[in-house]
């Protein structure tokens, strides 16, 4: 079985408005590049070389204008796909059931950045005989996130963006499905933010008894917010800085 991956760049980045007036979030500099390489890297990286990404807005020819198919990335081709409006990130990942074709995928939210690799926890998912695995981390402001709730080392629900959390551990936009998640998908309601929330899949997953999850290695940010921007630019920054200095730096 392949495994394939999922980039979800849909949405309107209104929290990042004006920013995001003449182009799309997911085209924003982070540092040295435009932020949807990140994620890009990140799959590809993972050893997954099959790749959607879910685009919407009115930005969306500048993704092909800049990734083409995937040349820079040492891909052969990029599938793309749009999104109508923002009926969210559950709706965004729907659209990739035929890419998907059945087979198990990895979904990448575009706004998310992460210090090192998923390869390890690609490698664990690809292990369990089905279901669904999450990558959690523990965050300063986990109201802002989906959060989880555990009962010693196990996780008993998962709550979106609440106001009293119910643990320091946030779920972090990076995970991986069999192809179930899509009838899943299908019987959600949207929530109040009238979207349909990728953590109802997770925690549908949850009540079948088949959510997994690992806990994230390095660092992780979001991008989507003014100060989550500024953020992940200084991070990626100084990791960028870092590592220039070891490739210059001559080998004793
Ligand atoms: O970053 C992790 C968090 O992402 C999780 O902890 C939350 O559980 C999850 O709901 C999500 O929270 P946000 O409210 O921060 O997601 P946001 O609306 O900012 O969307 C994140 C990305 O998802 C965005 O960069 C593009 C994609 N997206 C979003 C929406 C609403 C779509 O592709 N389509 C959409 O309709």
């Amino acid at each position: 079985m392949e495994l394939k991956g999922v980039i979800l760049a849909g949405g309107l980045g209104k929290r990042l408005f004006p920013l995001t007036k003449v182009t799309n979030k997911h085209l924003l500099p982070i540092y040295c590049k435009p932020m949807i390489y990140y994620p890009i890297q990140t799959l590809v990286d993972a050893g997954i070389k099959d790749i959607l990404i879910v685009t919407g807005g009115r930005h969306a020819g500048e993704f092909l204008r800049l990734l083409g198919n995937g040349a820079e990335f040492g891909l052969k081709h990029i599938n793309y796909t749009y999104q109508e409006g923002e009926g969210g990130i559950a709706e965004g990942l729907s659209l990739a059931e035929h890419f998907a074709d059945n087979n198990r995928i990895a979904v990448i939210l575009g706004d998310n950045i992460i210090e090192k690799g998923i390869k390890k926890y690609v490698d664990e998912f690809m292990a369990q005989s089905g279901g669904a695995r999450i990558l959690i981390k523990k965050v300063k402001d986990p109201q802002r996130f989906g959060v989880v709730e555990f009962k010693g080392r196990k996780i008993v629900s998962i709550d979106e963006k609440p106001k009293r959390p119910k643990s320091d551990y946030a779920v972090t936009g990076i995970y991986m499905y069999d192809a179930a998640a899509f009838n899943i998908i299908k019987t959600l309601k949207p929530s109040r933010r009238g979207e349909l929330e990728i953590t109802d899949v997770n925690n549908a997953y949850l009540k079948r008894g088949e959510l997994e999850y690992s806990v994230l290695d390095g660092w992780w940010t979001d991008s989507g917010t003014f100060d989550s921007l500024l953020r992940a630019n200084n991070l990626v920054a100084k990791k960028q800085k870092t590592e220039n200095r070891k490739r210059n730096s001559p080998v004793l």
